[in-house]
């Protein structure tokens, strides 16, 4: 099977850390004899690196990330859910979010330098002590965040596999394109769909020729029906670090709600007709702004955009 290397926005969102954390794997494993491994702990950046980190996070975090860095439109920077959700890591993996991924609208813009300095800030709000020496691009693979606590081991039969995504990145990434290909029954009848000719040089476009017409809508539904429960996997965060509300009963419901309707549109879909599918989508339309309108759609940040007041309990 072939990367795919596109360089859509939504997808570098989705491998990146992924990416990263191989390219750092390689890394370790050549210097880990070199240098012992340390945690932040252990005075591992500079006081002047943390007031030059100070200094570039006031210019270009702050709106997004709070005065405290405890959270605004993006997740808290400090404190002990901050140093929970990086637990085990390496700061390497924290420098190349910042450098790779940050500010949001500039992403690229900073040096690594500069990133190792905003992370040594970050260590320093979190109570992390200041040492003697800076810390230096050689060490970043070896420096980890404090070990979190070990999950509970998982029950039998299932897999214990913390969340990764955000809830936002996992509505864009799984349940969006799902809803869209069910919203497309709307516009054109699946049944009379057929693959372009000559294949499109593009894998998402070649993926369509090779999986098209009902099946796609079929697939579609019964991504939703699968994937939706994961909207209540304990841990996951809002893109603005707080914890997603599964212990709302309303939450719940939403939630509950979209998975009955996903299965009686899969049972619609089998009858391939397109205009009841159509009209059970406006439905589906429905059922995602119910739970949008109280949890997500609320209290947008100055400028409109991302919510600070999203997913509040
Ligand atoms: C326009 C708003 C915005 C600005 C400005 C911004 N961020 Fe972010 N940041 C976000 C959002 C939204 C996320 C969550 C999505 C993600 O992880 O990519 C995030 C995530 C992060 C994370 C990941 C935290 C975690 O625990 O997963 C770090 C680290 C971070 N930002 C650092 C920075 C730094 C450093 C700056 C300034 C150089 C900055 N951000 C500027 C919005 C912003
Ligand atoms: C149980 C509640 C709930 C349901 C049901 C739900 N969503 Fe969401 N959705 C949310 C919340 C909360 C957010 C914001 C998450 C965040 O900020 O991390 C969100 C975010 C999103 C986003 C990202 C918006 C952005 O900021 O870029 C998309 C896209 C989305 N939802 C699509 C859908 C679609 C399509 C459906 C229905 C098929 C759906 N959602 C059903 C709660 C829900």
């Amino acid at each position: 099977m072939k990367r795919i290397a596109v360089g859509s926005a939504a997808v570098r969102w989705g491998l990146g850390a992924a990416v990263c954390v191989l390219a750092l794997a390689g890394v370790s494993s050549l210097t880990l004899h070199a240098r012992q491994a340390r945690t932040v702990a252990d005075g591992v950046y500079s006081a002047a690196q943390a007031q030059r980190g100070a200094a570039l996070y006031k210019a270009q975090c702050v709106a997004c990330h709070g005065e405290k860095l405890e959270g605004l439109v993006g997740p808290m920077l400090a404190g002990p859910d901050f140093v929970t959700v990086w637990g085990g890591r390496p700061v390497a993996e924290l420098v190349d979010k910042i450098q790779k991924t940050m500010p949001l609208q500039a992403p690229g813009s900073l040096s690594q330098e500069q990133s190792i300095d905003i992370a040594a800030y970050m260590l320093q709000v979190s109570n992390f002590k200041a040492g003697q020496g800076a810390l230096g691009a050689g060490q970043l693979a070896q420096v980890t965040f404090p070990a979190a606590r070990a999950a509970a081991a998982p029950a039998a039969g299932t897999v214990n596999v913390p969340p990764v995504a955000n809830l936002a990145q996992y509505m864009r990434g799984v349940t969006f394109p799902n809803a869209n290909i069910i919203f497309n029954t709307q516009l054109k009848d699946p049944g009379t769909m057929k693959p372009q000719n000559p294949v499109p040089f593009d894998y998402p476009l070649w993926g369509n020729t090779v999986y098209y017409g009902w099946q796609t809508t079929d697939q579609a539904a019964l991504a939703l029906i699968e994937t939706t429960p994961l909207f209540l996997m304990p841990g996951r965060r809002c893109e603005n670090g707080k914890p997603v509300p599964i212990q709302n009963a309303d939450y719940q419901k939403f939630t509950q709600d979209l998975i009955t309707l996903s299965r009686e549109i899969y049972k619609t879909v089998q009858t391939r007709n397109q205009d009841a599918v159509a009209a059970l989508s406006e439905r589906l339309n429905d059922t995602c702004a119910n739970c949008h309108k109280v949890y997500r759609d609320v209290g947008t940040a100055e400028g409109g955009g991302l919510g600070t007041d999203r997913c509040k309990s």
